[in-house]
C-alpha cells in the first residue's frame, strides 16, 4: 500500500494528530520516534524532525529507506514574506529553494553546486489534493474555532496562498534581512526552516512531497507575541483538518 510520510519540525505542530493514528507501532531510529500507523485509513509514518534543514534532511531520508513511503508531507508554521500574506492564513508551497545556500562567486547564489538547480517544483497532484483539501478547510473555519478564538487569533478572513517559500536556518525577525531576501526573491511568499531541504532529498529520490505552512509571525520584529500558543491553537488544527479533508477525499 502506499505510505505518506509526515514530517514534522516541532512538537506543538503535531499537537492533537497522534491520537487520530490507529493500529499505531512505534519505531525508534536516530533518536526520533517514527509512529507509523493509519490516519483516516490511510497509512502513515508520522515523525518529528526537529527544526532545521540537516534534522528535515536526515529524517527524510530515513523515511525513504527504513519505512519506503511514497509520498511526503510536511506541515508547520511559516514567516510572511510578502504584505498580502496575514498571520493564520495558509501557504502551500510550489517552490521551495534554500536562502542560505550561497557559494557564490563560484556558483550562482542559492544553487546547489553541481546540480545545477536553486529551485525545487512540488508534484503538480499532491498539490492540487492538498489545495483542495485546505481551500475546504476554509469554507468551515466556524466548525473548528470558537467566536473568542476567531477574535483571539484574528481569523475572521484566512486565505491559502500557494508559490515560493525558501529555507534556511535561522529564525528571521529583522526587517531588513527580510527586505534583502525579498529583492533577491522578489515571488517570495514565506520563510521557515525545513521545506526545501525535504524538497532536495525528495527531488534526488523522484518522490512527492508537498510543504504546507501556516503564517505565524511576519518575520519580523512585531514576530507573534505568544508564538507556541499560536502554533499549538491554531496551526496544529489547522493541520489535523487539512489532513483529514486530504486523506478523506
Ligand atoms: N517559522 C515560523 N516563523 C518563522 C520565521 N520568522 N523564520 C523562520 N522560520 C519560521
Amino acid at each position: 500500500p502506499n505510505t505518506t510520510g509526515l514530517i514534522f519540525a516541532m512538537r506543538e505542530e503535531q499537537e492533537g494528530l497522534e491520537a487520530f493514528i490507529q493500529h499505531k507501532t512505534v519505531h525508534r531510529i536516530a533518536k526520533r520516534n517514527f509512529i507509523q500507523g493509519e490516519l483516516w485509513g490511510h497509512p502513515v509514518v508520522m515523525v518529528l524532525a526537529g527544526i532545521g534543514k540537516v534534522a528535515a534532511a536526515s529524517t527524510t531520508n530515513l523515511l525513504i529507506h527504513h519505512f519506503q513511503v511514497n509520498q511526503l508531507i510536511l506541515s508547520g508554521v511559516a514567516g510572511a514574506a510578502d504584505p498580502q500574506l496575514k498571520v493564520g492564513d495558509i501557504v502551500i508551497a510550489e517552490t521551495l529553494l534554500q536562502h542560505d545556500m550561497d557559494a557564490s562567486p563560484l556558483f550562482p547564489r542559492f544553487e546547489i553546486p553541481l546540480t545545477g538547480k536553486s529551485r525545487f517544483f512540488v508534484q503538480q497532484d499532491l498539490h492540487m489534493a492538498l489545495q483542495n483539501a485546505t481551500d475546504q478547510f476554509i469554507k468551515t473555519m466556524h466548525q473548528h474555532f470558537s467566536a473568542s478564538q476567531i477574535t483571539e487569533f484574528q481569523l475572521q478572513d484566512v486565505k491559502s496562498h500557494t508559490g515560493l517559500i525558501a529555507s534556511g536556518d535561522q529564525f528571521i525577525h529583522d526587517s531588513k534581512v527580510l527586505k534583502e531576501l525579498k529583492q533577491a526573491l522578489p515571488n517570495l511568499l514565506a520563510v521557515e526552516m525545513e521545506g526545501a531541504a525535504i524538497a532536495q532529498v525528495c527531488d534526488e529520490h523522484d518522490l512527492a512531497f508537498a510543504i504546507l505552512r501556516t503564517i505565524s509571525d511576519s518575520a519580523d520584529e512585531t514576530a507573534h507575541v505568544d508564538f507556541l500558543s499560536f502554533v499549538k491553537n491554531v496551526a496544529a488544527p489547522y493541520t489535523l483538518e487539512i489532513l483529514k479533508n486530504y486523506f478523506e477525499n
